[in-house]
């Protein structure tokens, strides 16, 4: 595989995951940075040795890149696309694709006319613990899934997030913002969202910041904060989705899968890794090998002590790879674009009280190769 010249438009919180990615792969350059705010980027590019453009504008401009990632708040998800895209390079975004599905619409339309390639986050559902569960689901091991839960339940972001504004206002919202981790393994894991009911409400109208530097600051609430989904699959599935920033304590699992011949423990779908157990049958729980599996080894400490696989970049990587080699790419623009549909499905059949049909599909990305790193992308 031939190494590629990336950019990078958005230089805040995440953007330290794609700079130490980028960084362990051999396959990618960050040829620049760039922010709206020239001190953002300047200072990432000082911490990572990499150049601060001159402006998004300069970036954009610069011949030598060839795929940009947009890691810019929800809002200006959109807008930033379309850019990229107008200057004919492949866009890599963050989630929420777009704050809404029209906008994505959009800029799928605009990338197939320019020629490029749409992909985004999240990337997590091609990490080693997600993959097993695919293949031990694809192998028959708990026969047909026919329910399930995911759930994923916090108080909020503006106890350790610097600028949390966004998340409470439209783009953001535990739907769209934690949703895509959940939505996007199971479409990994059972294919296509048919159809959609839920009810939804904000818990709270106001919060007030506890991180440094805006601790006291208010925040005026916008969005849903507590959504309890129906997802009805194609294949027959039905999950129970429950994801809040209400809550303070619980004591519920990730993620939960009954097949007709066992269950699955699948976990947390924020991180690559972790440790998935199966029950196969009248057997108890065990642990589901997943050593054979690329990106599931810890390589990152969070706040509260807890060592997780955190791999982000790796869906631009196959991304990457697939242009050079004439195949799809896993993180498509129609993977994420149905995912923020059924999203968006919840916020409307919450406010509405009834069944949302979707209109869109889209195919079960591919397995990711058994292997050790990103060696499985470079064939
Ligand atoms: N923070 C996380 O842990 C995390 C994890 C996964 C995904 N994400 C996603 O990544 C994205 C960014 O999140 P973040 O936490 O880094 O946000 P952030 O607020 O820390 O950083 C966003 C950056 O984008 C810049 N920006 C905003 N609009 C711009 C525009 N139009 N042009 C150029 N620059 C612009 C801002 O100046 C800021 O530096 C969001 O979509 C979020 O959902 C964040």
């Amino acid at each position: 595989m031939e190494p590629i010249n990336i950019g990078i438009i958005g230089c805040g919180v995440i953007s330290d995951s794609y700079l130490k990615g980028a960084a362990r792969s051999a396959y990618i350059n960050v040829k620049a940075v760039a922010d709206m705010r020239p001190e953002a980027a300047a200072a990432k590019a000082k911490e990572y040795g990499v150049t601060a453009a001159a402006s998004v504008e300069a970036l954009l401009a610069d011949p030598e890149i060839s795929i940009v990632i947009n890691l810019t708040v929800p809002l200006a998800h959109a807008a930033v696309n379309q850019a990229i895209v107008a200057a004919g390079k492949h866009v890599y975004a963050e989630k929420p694709l777009c704050a809404s599905f029209a906008e994505a619409r959009d800029l799928l339309a605009a990338a197939a006319k320019a020629g490029v390639r749409v992909g985004g986050a999240p990337d997590t559902f091609m990490g080693a613990s997600h993959q097993a569960c695919r293949r031990a689901i694809d192998g028959g091991r708990i026969g047909k899934v026919i329910a399930g839960a995911a759930t994923v339940l916090s108080h909020g972001m503006e106890h350790w997030h610097p600028n949390p504004d966004f998340f409470f206002i439209r783009g953001g919202g535990p739907i769209l913002d934690l949703g895509p981790y959940y939505v996007t393994d199971l479409v990994q894991l059972l294919g296509p969202v048919k159809r959609v009911a839920a009810e939804t409400c904000i818990g709270n109208l106001e919060r007030t910041i506890t991180s440094q530097p805006r601790a006291g600051e208010k925040l005026k609430v916008e969005v849903e904060t507590t959504a309890t989904a129906l997802l009805s699959f194609a294949s027959g599935a039905t999950i129970t989705l429950t994801a809040s920033w209400d809550v303070w304590k619980n004591k519920r699992l990730p993620f939960e899968l009954y097949g007709v011949d066992g269950s699955m423990l699948v976990p947390d779908p924020n991180f690559f890794g972790g440790a998935p157990e199966i029950a196969e049958q009248g057997a108890d729980w065990a642990p589901l090998d997943i050593s054979a599996h690329p990106f599931g080894v810890p390589n990152r400490e969070l706040r509260d002590g807890r060592q997780v696989a955190d791999y982000r970049i790796i869906g631009l990587l196959d991304m990457a790879a697939a242009i050079q080699q004439g195949r799809p790419h896993r993180a498509s623009g129609e993977l994420t674009t149905h995912v923020l549909e059924v999203l968006e499905a919840i916020g409307t059949a919450g406010a509405e009280k009834r069944w949302v049909d979707l209109t869109t599909t889209c195919a079960q990305p591919d397995p990711v190769p058994l292997g050790t790193g990103e060696e499985v992308f470079a064939a």
